[in-house]
């Protein structure tokens, strides 16, 4: 017995169709117009929209970061995600200083075994000594062929631009793809001290230490260094006007250079969100900031006609008002344990996050929660709101961030063979975003309050459905690793 999603309209990125879809164990076996229900369980799609499920190519579960740990795992993520119609993501492997990048790898692993949706992994390097970068390109054996490197968190995981030049090198000779977090860290690190020392310590000066002119600066350095070495470059959350057009001039020039944007940048501003009262501020601490509306415009401009090709969301959530509980003498007797067998002793404890910065903006951890809803505010404000087409939509969200990372045809459309990776649509039902009943594990929402049109209702994962309306069906364990594929097309 086979499931038949009947009646719906399929859309992908190259045009919607009223068309019937059977799936059959896994994957997707027959599309096409009425076809028979015999034998089928039946999935009754009229008046609703049948699309691929997202992906979500920028995330962090569990990332050690800010002195905690960002607060979704490979299971709570998960279920937020498919809840959001999203069933597959690539989270970022960190390799460890003085360790190898298989010793980051054993650790993600080990993270990603309650998996409940589909995952993949980038592979940040932070350490290329001379035998790293020998084994670098094992990792296409490892089904990983993305190579992430930071340019800014100086002394942290940033890296220079040797380093980032030799990766780059190896990377195109195995037709990886080299992805760079575009500040630069050293500017960054001169600034930060000033305005601390200068009595600046309020979230909104998180902003002024990070301005736009530092990730247009390392953008520009990573496409010329792409145009260099013929490596390809995906830029990552790429928020204002002279990043974006370093990466046109990167293109114009035929170098094969990429970008995306993640959610928050199309609708939060530092004015008046970092700016906020209080510490509230706090909540919206990411790198790189949240600009203004005139970078919103410029990103919305530059989703739909160039040179952005993906949306996802650098999901990377931290409590507001965390740090309660005795965590600090709990991790000094468990200096192997997880903070979630901390949190697990009692429901009220919770690891430290957002309130470290108290008083001084550069200790608040940088990060933000968007797992669960990129794809819901983007199809409202995107579709909804007249800037998007549907199948841009799906485009941006789904099926380029299969093709860039390696994964398609198996993933990101609806075609035959493809995995049954499917979220059934309803456009006209309504949804109020709220921290009250998201799925994230955070405190806070960034959308708190936004009322949605348009909202995945079933959403299914190689063919097991995991959402029903509010019911969650899937399981720990469920999720696969996807290993990807070298040489993605330059989109
Ligand atoms: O603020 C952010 N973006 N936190 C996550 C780590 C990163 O830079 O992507
Ligand atoms: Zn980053
Ligand atoms: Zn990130």
């Amino acid at each position: 017995m086979g499931i038949l999603f009947k009646g719906g309209t399929v859309i992908n990125a190259d045009g919607k169709h009223r068309v019937d879809v059977l799936v059959e164990g896994e994957t997707i076996a027959q599309i096409g117009a009425d076809l028979s229900p015999d034998g089928h369980q039946v999935i009754d799609c009229a008046g609703k929209l049948v699309m691929p499920g997202g992906i979500d190519v920028h995330t962090h579960l569990d990332l050690p970061f800010g002195g905690t740990y960002s607060n979704d795992d490979f299971s709570t993520g998960h279920r937020a995600a498919a809840f959001g119609g999203t069933t597959s993501h690539i989270d970022f492997v960190i390799q460890p200083k003085g360790g190898s990048l298989h010793d980051g790898l054993a650790t993600w692993r080990k993270k990603a075994e309650k998996a409940q949706i589909d995952y993949a992994f980038h592979m940040a390097i932070t350490d290329l000594r001379p035998e790293v970068l020998e084994e670098i390109p094992s990792m296409v054996d490892e089904g990983i062929t993305s190579l992430k490197l930071f340019m800014a968190y100086k002394n942290v995981f940033q890296i220079d631009d040797t380093t980032l030049f030799r990766a780059m090198k190896v990377a195109a000779k195995h037709g990886m793809i080299v992805m760079v977090h575009a500040e630069n860290g050293d500017v960054e690190a001169e600034l930060t001290p000033a305005l601390l020392a200068a009595g600046k310590t309020d979230p909104i000066y998180h902003s002024h230490s990070r301005p736009p002119e530092i990730e247009g600066e390392a953008t520009n350095r990573a496409v010329m260094m792409s145009g260099l070495t013929g490596c390809s470059l995906y830029v990552v959350h790429m928020t204002c006007q002279s990043a974006v057009e370093a990466l046109s001039r990167g293109r114009a020039l035929g170098y094969p250079v990429m970008g995306e944007t993640c959610i928050q940048y199309f609708f939060l501003t530092a004015e008046e969100h970092l700016g906020a009262p209080g510490f509230e501020g706090a909540k919206f601490v990411c790198s790189p900031p949240i600009r203004t509306k005139h970078d919103q415009e410029v990103l919305w401009h530059a989703i739909n006609r160039g040179p952005l090709s993906i949306v996802s969301t650098d999901h990377c959530d931290f409590w507001y008002e965390g740090g309660v509980g005795p965590y600090e003498e709990w991790a000094a007797n468990h200096p192997n344990g997880d903070w979630h067998e901390y949190e697990a002793q009692d429901p009220t404890y919770r690891r430290p996050g957002k309130e470290r910065g108290k008083g001084n903006f550069a200790k608040i951890p940088n990060g933000l929660p968007a797992i669960e809803d990129r794809m819901m505010v983007l199809w409202h404000a995107g579709v909804n709101g007249g800037r998007m087409t549907a199948e841009r939509f799906v485009e941006v969200s789904c099926t380029n961030p299969a093709k860039v990372f390696g994964m398609y045809p198996r993933k990101g459309a609806i075609v035959v063979g493809a995995d049954a990776d499917i979220a059934v649509w309803d456009p006209d039902k309504e949804h109020t975003i709220s921290a009250k009943t998201h799925h994230m594990v955070c405190d806070y929402n960034l959308f708190e309050g936004m009322t949605v049109r348009g909202v995945p209702v079933q959403v299914f994962v190689r063919g097991k459905q995991v959402v029903d309306g509010d019911q969650w069906l899937g399981h720990n364990g469920y999720g696969k690793f996807i290993p990807r594929k070298p040489f993605a097309p330059i989109i």
